[in-house]
């Protein structure tokens, strides 16, 4: 054979490649209103970085008439590329090859650019479209699995793991996704479940679809399993390629900080005003965000689920950083089980991934009730608590109105490791809200008084002036600074600026027993 010959050869098993499962099938994806694989990669990446590996892998089963049927590149496209000239490595599962279903060559190659991310350190992104452990393979497509899930495990805390969900995601494949730290779905054609409508039919004998059972809106309102809902495909990988922007490319390195950014959206002077003079009346906590952070560079996680506490990534003066929030107009801003988790698990992804933690406090305590005390507030609340005490990460804190309780102690105080703690004038710190402190310690009082009422009112001013506001923390130093809500974004970048080199050793352990 010439050199030129030799030179086709290869030629054409790239176009050969390229088409996966053949045209058919591609224009059949099309049809169902989805990318293929190597369209989805093109607008994920840069143009023209992605550099292929394993094009010409193929599977090696002989059952059920496997030999006769066999495709380049095995129903997943892997490599590398770059997302804003920063590397990352991909795969995106090719569901014109027996549905993307998972082979032992598929896992192979998933595994190979799982180990070259973390030897290199960089990001891994998988964008899932699958029909699970290809059925013809049987346990060996299981072990597969079972090897990426180790490698989830591994790289958890290392590099950075998204998963973009763009098809069926089936069976124990969801474990992968639910291992990553964040998790992308597309309205209306992505869904995520353990076990699918049929099974669940003959099992519990309930009727749903896929959608209803694991589409996109469940996983991002309901279950918490997806922190983010896209309405199509190029806007879930768009988002991607934002949200690697905020990231490191691995726990060494520092988060990329923009060379330039805007003020922000809302001027400084406006959060003055926001609070309103009631602490019964509530007010958008957004508003606040907006009023700190780099104009646009709020990109908000898990904003469907448990929207009693906002979290989400920022830039102030171009540093990185995680908002953690209530919201005041959702549940009063309460902590119940959703939003420990949530926010948890929040707090663990910024301190894993060096990005200081702001936190914006406005909280009336955990919430009371025999559901949330059955289902374990004590288990999920002990969550947050630990993940704010066990995070090194800068702690930046600004208590913008309620404080109370346990909560206090919880949203990142000072005496969990906060590094610089502020409080508006606007701010209650206190064991409980005035009312209900004052109907407990002057019940007898109120009880005995001629008019009640009228001693109640007397007896709430007076505890209100007393203790709800941030003056005893800051004479005690809890809160090392009371400022004004339009001096807060110049304190914070001050802030993010002195703790820039800041070192904090925990004690050498194998790893801690976080109560899960
Ligand atoms: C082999 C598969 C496959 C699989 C789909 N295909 N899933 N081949 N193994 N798991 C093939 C189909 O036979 C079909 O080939 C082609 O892919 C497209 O599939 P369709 O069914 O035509 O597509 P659609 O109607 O869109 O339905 C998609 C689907 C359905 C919902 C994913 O294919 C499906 O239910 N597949 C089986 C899902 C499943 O039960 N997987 C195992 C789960 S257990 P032809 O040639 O006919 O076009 C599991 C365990 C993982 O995954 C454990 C990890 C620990």
């Amino acid at each position: 054979m010439s050199t030129a010959d030799k030179l086709a050869r290869l030629r054409q098993l790239r176009v050969d490649a390229r088409l996966g499962g053949g045209e058919g099938r591609i224009e059949q994806q099309h049809e169902r209103g989805k990318l293929t694989a190597r369209e989805r990669l093109e607008l994920l990446l840069d143009d023209d970085s992605f550099g292929e590996l394993d094009a010409l892998v193929t599977h090696r089963t002989t059952e059920f008439g496997l030999d006769d049927e066999r495709y380049l590149g095995d129903g997943v496209v892997t490599g590398h590329g770059t997302i804003d000239g920063r590397t990352v490595f991909v795969y995106a599962q090719d569901f014109t090859v027996f549905g993307g279903s998972l082979s032992e060559a598929h896992a192979e190659k998933i595994c190979k650019v799982m180990d070259l991310a973390m030897e290199t350190g960089a990001p891994i992104i998988g964008l899932a479209d699958s029909g699970g452990a290809r059925i013809q393979e049987g346990v060996v497509s299981l072990g597969g699995y079972a090897e990426i899930f180790l490698r989830n495990t591994l790289a958890s805390g290392v590099v950075p793991q998204i998963s973009v969900v763009l098809g069926p995601c089936a069976g124990g494949a969801v474990y992968s996704p639910a291992i990553t730290d964040f998790t992308v779905m597309v309205d209306g054609s992505s869904y995520m479940f353990v076990t699918g409508p049929t099974v669940v039919k003959t099992v519990t004998h309930e009727e749903i679809d896929l959608e209803g059972l694991g589409g996109a809106r469940v996983h991002n309102e309901v279950s918490g399993v997806a922190h983010f809902l896209a309405p199509g495909e190029p806007q879930a990988l768009e988002l991607t390629r934002r949200i690697v922007g905020y990231l490191p490319s691995n726990n060494v390195d520092l988060p990329p900080r923009a060379g330039e950014w805007q003020p922000p959206d809302r001027a400084g002077d406006a959060l003055d005003s926001l609070i309103p003079d009631s602490a019964q009346r509530s007010y958008d906590m957004h508003q606040v965000v907006r009023g700190i952070v780099d104009a646009g560079s709020f990109t908000e996680v898990h904003e469907h689920f448990a929207r009693n506490v906002i979290c989400g990534l920022a830039r102030i003066e171009g540093r990185p950083v995680g908002i953690v929030a209530q919201q005041p107009e959702v549940l009063a801003g309460v902590l119940d089980i959703d939003a420990s988790d949530k926010a948890g698990r929040f707090v663990r992804f910024c301190d894993c991934f060096n990005i200081p933690l702001v936190t914006l406090v406005d909280v009336p305590g955990f919430l009371p009730g025999v559901d949330q005390e059955h289902r374990g507030i004590i288990r999920h609340g002990a969550k947050l608590l630990y993940a704010y005490s066990e995070a090194t990460v800068p702690k930046l804190t600004v208590i913008i109105r309620k404080a109370y309780g346990g909560a206090y102690d919880v949203m990142s105080s000072k005496h969990i490791g906060g590094d610089l703690n502020f409080a508006w004038p606007t701010a209650e710190i206190a064991v409980m809200g005035v009312d209900g402190a004052v109907e407990i310690i002057f019940r007898d009082r109120i009880a005995d008084a001629a008019d009640g009422d009228a001693e109640r009112e007397q007896l709430v001013a007076e505890y209100q002036e007393r203790f709800a506001n941030p003056y005893v923390a800051a004479a005690r130093g809890y809160v090392d600074e009371v400022i004004l809500p339009s001096e807060t974004r110049a304190r914070l970048a001050a802030g993010l600026t002195v703790l820039e080199g800041k070192r904090r050793a925990v004690p050498a352990r194998k790893h801690g027993n976080i109560p899960l």
